[in-house]
């Protein structure tokens, strides 16, 4: 098709370098709207007749029916998915067809298509992301004054609601969705009429055009236009970001359901057996997460440094950010789909994450505090309650075993109410601070989340 210049065919080893069409025919729809709009722009313009735009119009549509049945035979030799639409359109209707590249490249038009399918993306994750912030605050409120340890470092910190730990979780998904609605600002604009590089001879009404395809704004440099991919990067980035908010949950979760902590069970559903052990269970939904985070990642690193070397404008090696951005967002949206399934069939053990938040230990803190309350400066408290820990244990005793009289040997303003500090859920109303899990501050913030999520 673009072959006036040349004496030779595309060597057939070439071609299959070259080609795209084989992953970017996904852009299809958009490629389609976006050649209608253009088509009405040249109509505006008077380069197009009303017969010729009613014939491209329908030839495009014609060739989307055939594309979403499966019959529409995709050609490799023709490249992309750009040419192989003009194509089939010329074949169908003849000289209007040929016409309806005037005044545009498949520079602009890729970049048009790019962001019009990252846009309807952007709709499609954030529902799913609603989704999974739905069935955690759904599992939290099922749970709602479940208690377990809190882990930093990985041992016992101090006891926690399981619905804090949850909406921890939904708190990270909430930006993600704030970085999506974010990155979608800048995905928002629209390239077309930038050309191969430098716009037209042939002005076209740009503005026609973002109106049509529903753009806020057209884009300011058509040099930065044709050449432009941080918007995919930062949807790379976004997807990244999210798959490591799931990998992160699914670390939690492998943990929780082993033997060793034995908190929670995954529904047989999402778990998988061993094809040797058969009293095996595992948690395949957390481990696959986990790892296709390690795959998001190198697909925003991947696109990362395509771009950093590339002189100004259109460089084929853009050709190489398809792949990077649909691989991502197939992994994303099957993660999240399978989650939200997941986490909503979860089943949380009460007795054993009571019997772990029991840990006298974890309310150690608590007891450094009533020190403080009673006018011990808190270095000290806390040196005293260490030693007190680690006397205990050389003992083998508990801290809630030791007398009071053990007790004053190591500071004399403790008194027998001292013992009121390991009541678990008294402990838990103290922590009153916007933020912290009393349970009336839990209470709220599950209340305030499902209403929000509701909207
Ligand atoms: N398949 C190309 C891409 O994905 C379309 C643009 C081709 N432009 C060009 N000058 N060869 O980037």
């Amino acid at each position: 098709m673009l072959r006036g210049r040349f004496q030779q065919e595309t060597a057939p080893a070439m071609q299959r370098l070259s080609e795209s069409v084989s992953f970017d025919w996904r852009l299809f729809k958009f490629d389609i709207l976006g050649s209608i709009a253009h088509a009405k722009a040249l109509h505006k313009a008077g380069l197009l007749t009303d017969e010729e735009l009613g014939q491209i119009e329908t030839g495009l549509l014609d060739i989307e029916k055939d594309i979403v049945a499966g019959t529409f035979q995709f050609r490799p030799e023709l490249e992309d998915v750009h040419m192989n639409i003009e194509a089939a359109l010329t074949e169908r209707i003849g000289p209007a067809g040929a016409k309806l590249h005037t005044a545009r490249s498949r520079n602009d038009q890729v970049a048009l298509d790019l962001r019009l399918y990252l846009r309807n993306e952007c709709s499609v994750i954030r529902a799913l992301l609603i989704e999974l912030q739905r069935a955690l605050v759904a599992a939290g409120r099922q749970h709602a004054d479940a208690v377990l340890p809190g882990y930093t470092h990985l041992q016992r910190a101090q006891p926690v609601f399981l619905p804090h730990h949850l909406l921890a979780y939904v708190e990270m998904l909430e930006r993600d969705k704030e970085r999506l609605a974010d990155a979608r600002k800048r995905i928002n604009r629209m390239p077309l009429g930038s050309g191969a590089i430098a716009g037209s001879t042939i002005p076209l009404d740009r503005a026609y055009v973002a109106e049509l395809l529903d753009f806020p704004e057209v884009t300011h440099n058509s040099m930065d236009a044709v050449s432009d991919r941080d918007f995919a990067a930062e949807m790379l980035f976004v997807l990244a970001m999210v798959g490591l908010h799931l990998s992160r949950l699914s670390e939690d979760l492998i943990l929780f359901a082993s033997s060793e902590f034995k908190f929670v069970r995954i529904s047989d559903a999402y778990s998988t057996g061993s094809s040797l052990m058969p009293q095996k269970k595992n948690p395949d939904v957390c481990e696959l997460t986990r790892g296709k985070t390690g795959r998001l990642i190198g697909n925003l690193v991947s696109l990362l440094t395509v771009l950093k070397g590339i002189p100004m404008t259109y460089n084929r090696d853009l050709q190489e950010d398809k792949e990077a951005v649909f691989d991502s967002l197939d992994q994303v949206k099957i993660v999240l789909e399978v989650y939200s399934a997941m986490v909503r069939e979860l089943k949380f053990d009460f007795s054993t994450m009571q019997a772990a938040a029991d840990d006298p230990g974890l309310l150690a803190t608590d007891l450094a505090d009533y020190l403080v309350v009673r006018g011990v400066p808190f270095r000290q408290a806390h040196e005293a309650i260490g030693a007190l820990v680690a006397y205990g244990q050389t003992q083998q005793r508990g801290l809630r075993e030791l007398s009071l009289e053990e007790f004053r040997r190591f500071n004399h303003s403790f008194e027998a109410d001292l013992y009121d500090v390991f009541q678990l859920r008294s402990a838990m109303g103290k922590r009153t601070a916007i933020g912290a899990p009393s349970p009336k501050n839990v209470a709220a913030e599950l209340e305030g989340w499902d209403a929000k999520l509701r909207e």
